[in-house]
């Protein structure tokens, strides 16, 4: 694709009410569970970003009844045994999540179908789920022992296992709770930290048999799950680029409406209020995800540690914490940040190179921990560099827009990812 680059300028202040596109996580999981249910469901406020329509492709190539009618997807479900062998192989561009939840689901069929994806995708590590897959009887092939797509898998009846990961992820999680429907008995996850848990919220609420006890998620074989009409909340992973300009730009108010609330995704914005930031969050509801209204006001920030076991609740806001970090007093350290590197890109490196090498910024990186010192200044520079990856490009323009001068971001397609109306929602609350 072509590259597009993006001037930003430092601004002075923000203010107003914004509403946000639908939760990515819960967005993918909404197509993905609809499509095995039986039944309609209606999704409101879906995402309408690449990762997401990416999901809806897979299983329209799997025969499923599928319609985006503006921001509302409606899904007719095929049930879980009768999805469609693909005529082709299934493109997932650039999303993980994508691809490492349909391995669970295509674990349970009786078909073969392949998974590809985009550069990026294709040198993120699948092991961690075609692992216990594998365990569980599903046949998978791909590069490097299936860690890499593309990847071929072959499902059936499942065996159930009981397994303890290694690594705190919800993706890693929602597979093998996927792969556990189509399993006899009933199939246990234990991850060491909890990962978001919209996985088994979801299949509970489309009656799966699913509990919870502290960090074990079990899932019981299913004959059938039955579709549901859901709204989902706004995604709080794209609220928080606003959060923290609001925070750190003089005078500030912005309120953002019905957002995601729950607290497998709130640790951002308890590492933040530990660092002193005004973030208030009233109208709570809670219907089968927290939802609230959040009014951030301009702050103070001080410096913090951040220890690994707060980093699943906070891991895709985590380059953003390094950028409020330069502007906190004193000294962040972000503890066991190696996750960071397996995602879209290295989210170190990139942000070691943006804030640091480029912005003047002090940060550096102690072998998975980051240490940003907060000199409370970065300057305007070009070749600011998203290295094609969202999330990167995002924390980038937002650092841009607390610096000194202008700064040029040299790619930002890859913002389409997740976030399209990122920079017409920004522009609408900023003043310069
Ligand atoms: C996601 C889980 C997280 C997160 C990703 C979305 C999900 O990944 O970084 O953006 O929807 O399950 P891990 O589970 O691999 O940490």
């Amino acid at each position: 694709m072509k590259k597009v680059s993006k001037k930003i300028r430092p601004a002075q202040r923000q203010e107003g009410t914004i509403f946000l596109p639908g939760d990515k996580s819960i967005s993918h999981r909404a197509a993905m569970i609809g499509s095995i249910a039986e039944g309609r469901s209606r999704i409101k406020n879906f995402l309408k970003a690449e990762d997401c329509l990416a999901t809806i492709e897979a299983f329209k190539k799997m025969g499923v009844s599928v319609e985006l009618k503006g921001d509302i997807l409606i899904v007719n479900g095929a049930g879980l045994r009768k999805l469609k062998r693909p005529p082709s192989s299934i493109y997932l561009g650039n999303s993980g999540t994508s691809m490492r939840l349909l391995l669970g689901i295509l674990a349970g069929q009786d078909f073969e179908s392949i998974l590809t994806g985009d550069a990026s995708l294709s040198k993120r590590p699948m092991k961690r789920v075609t692992a216990p897959l594998r365990q569980m009887g599903a046949d998978i092939r791909g590069k490097d022992d299936a860690n890499f797509a593309p990847l071929t898998i072959r499902g059936g009846r499942l065996r159930a296992i009981d397994y303890v990961s290694p690594i705190a992820s919800a993706q890693v999680k929602s597979s093998i709770l996927f792969a556990g429907l189509y399993a006899d008995g009933v199939t246990s996850v234990e991850e060491p930290f909890r990962s978001r848990d919209h996985t088994e919220r979801m299949l509970a609420l489309f009656g799966a048999d699913i509990s919870v006890d502290k960090l074990k998620v079990r899932a019981k074989g299913a004959d059938r799950l039955k579709g549901k009409d859901i709204d989902i909340p706004g995604d709080i992973s794209s609220g928080s680029f606003f959060i923290v300009v609001a925070l750190l730009l003089r005078d500030s108010e912005v309120i953002i409406r019905n957002v995601g609330f729950n607290n497998t995704r709130t640790g951002f914005i308890n590492i933040l209020k530990s660092m002193g930031a005004r973030i208030e969050a009233g109208n709570m509801r809670d219907d089968w995800e927290p939802v609230c209204d959040l009014t951030v006001r301009s702050s103070m920030l001080k410096g913090t540690t951040v220890e690994k076991s707060e980093i699943p609740a906070a891991i895709d806001e985590l380059p953003l914490l390094m950028v409020a970090s330069v502007f906190a007093e004193g000294r962040t350290v972000i503890k066991g940040a190696g996750e960071l590197r397996v995602k879209e890109t290295d989210r170190i490196n990139s942000m070691l190179y943006n804030l640091g090498t480029k912005m003047g910024g002090k940060i550096s990186c102690e072998g998975d921990d980051v240490v940003i010192e907060g000199t409370g200044t970065l300057r305007g520079a070009a070749g600011l560099a998203s290295s094609g990856d969202h999330r990167t490009a995002m924390a980038v323009a937002v650092a841009a827009m607390l610096s000194s001068g202008d700064s040029v971001i040299d790619d930002i397609t890859c913002i389409a990812t997740s976030f399209p109306g990122f920079f017409d929602i920004l522009e609408s609350i900023s003043i310069y």
